[in-house]
């Protein structure tokens, strides 16, 4: 058999974890981990994994490292770094790292949510090739090690080739197609891989919900999704929103959406349906405390629209108030720390 396909998982959390232990099940491939808080019991225990869709079961990762400079030490060559860590380039730069882990025959996978994570990879690995992917998953880890997958498996996968014509793209779309592949083997039916204009009109597509619904139920105190939908008022601001997106992208990418993306009125239509009662993550952090995906599904794609020339009125207002008051907060919480 030829040598194996080594993985290397960092930041295995609900999303790493879970697509950790799909790779794993796929022929001939190892999946490693670097954990942080849950390090403890991954080493000793592995991950339990509970699915509607593939059962329970254990999943014991063939190497877990509590910090990168440990998955350095190993001396294995990785072949795919999936990079699954909540993007927050306002708190660090998760890519530094990266450093002493990337040769040039690694594939970077960016497995996070946003606009613009890709950036930071690209420009300090000029050589790697860079993957950049979004699923629509619902995971959680609800105890260190412990995955609990709700629902949906669907992820779609580019290279990320921002200014393919300098490029030799071949090596990263080959990469590409074969991480789907792997997934697809490891029974995640619905891995596809896309160009990299497909996948950016991805990104923007689900940031029309994102970058709508999460600011919204923060700033108007946790509402649900379908409680904002079926407000009057609350649902005009919205598709508002979701139309400043669904306008700019194309512009901005120089592709039109594929027919088979819903539209702003089909995205509400479908959230006033869905009484699933769940909130959006960015109000569990902030009601945690923690710092929310701001930059990422608010501020890059305002910066990357006004860099072209655009403007994103509604977004932008969004996103200056929401961040004045997380810096507030923040504020609040040092002082009552002292
Ligand atoms: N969960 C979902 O259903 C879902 C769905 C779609 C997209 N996403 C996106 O997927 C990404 C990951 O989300 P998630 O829900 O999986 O978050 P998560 O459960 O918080 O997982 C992130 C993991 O990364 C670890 N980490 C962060 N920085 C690290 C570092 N420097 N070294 C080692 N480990 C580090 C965290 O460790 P600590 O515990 O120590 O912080 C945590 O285990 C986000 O961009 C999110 O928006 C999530
Ligand atoms: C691009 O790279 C591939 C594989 O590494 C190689 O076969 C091909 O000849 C290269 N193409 C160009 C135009 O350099
Ligand atoms: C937000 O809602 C919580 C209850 O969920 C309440 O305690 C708090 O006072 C509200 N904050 C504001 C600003 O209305
Ligand atoms: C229902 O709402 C939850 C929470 O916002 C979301 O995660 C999920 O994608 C929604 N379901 C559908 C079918 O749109
Ligand atoms: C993005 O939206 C989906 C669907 O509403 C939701 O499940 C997910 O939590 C959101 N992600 C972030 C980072 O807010």
């Amino acid at each position: 058999m030829s040598s194996p396909i080594e993985v290397l998982i960092f930041g295995a959390g609900a999303v790493g974890a879970f697509y950790g232990s799909r790779l794993a099940q796929a022929p001939n491939v190892k999946v490693s981990c670097v954990c942080r808080s849950n390090y403890k019991a991954v080493a000793s225990n592995g991950f339990s994994v509970s699915s509607p869709q593939y059962g329970d079961y254990k999943w014991k990762p063939t190497r877990v490292f509590a910090n990168p400079k440990e998955a350095e030490a190993s001396g294995v060559k990785w072949e795919y770094i999936v990079v699954s860590t909540k993007a927050l380039p306002d708190v660090s730069d998760d890519s530094k790292q990266l450093e002493g882990l990337v040769h040039d025959k690694t594939a970077v996978v960016l497995i996070q949510n946003g606009l613009g994570v890709e950036d930071a990879y690209a420009k300090r690995f000029p050589s790697a090739s860079i993957l950049s992917a979004v699923t629509v998953v619902s995971a959680a880890q609800e105890q260190h090690g412990e995955i609990k997958h709700n629902r949906w498996t669907r992820i779609n996968i580019g290279p990320y080739l921002p200014d393919s014509a300098s490029l030799n793209s071949s090596d990263a779309e080959q990469r590409n197609n074969k991480f789907a592949q792997l997934l697809q083997q490891g029974g995640v039916k619905d891995a596809e891989a896309y160009t990299h204009a497909k996948l950016q009109l991805v990104r923007w597509h689900k940031l029309a919900i994102n970058a709508s619904m999460n600011p919204s139920s923060v700033l108007s105190n946790g509402s649900t999704n379908a409680e904002m939908a079926k407000d009057d008022e609350l649902s005009r601001h919205l598709a508002g929103v979701m139309a400043e997106i669904l306008t700019t992208a194309p512009k901005i990418i120089g592709h039109d959406f594929p027919p088979e993306f819903a539209s702003a009125d089909k995205l509400l239509a479908s959230t006033r349906k869905n009484t699933s009662g769940s909130r959006p993550s960015m109000w569990l952090d902030w009601e945690a405390g923690k710092k929310m995906e701001l930059e990422v599904i608010l501020g890059n794609p305002i910066r990357i629209a006004r860099e072209k020339g655009y403007e994103m009125p509604r977004l932008q207002t969004l996103y200056a108030l929401l961040k004045m008051a997380q810096t507030n907060r923040d504020k609040q919480q040092a002082k009552a720390k002292l």
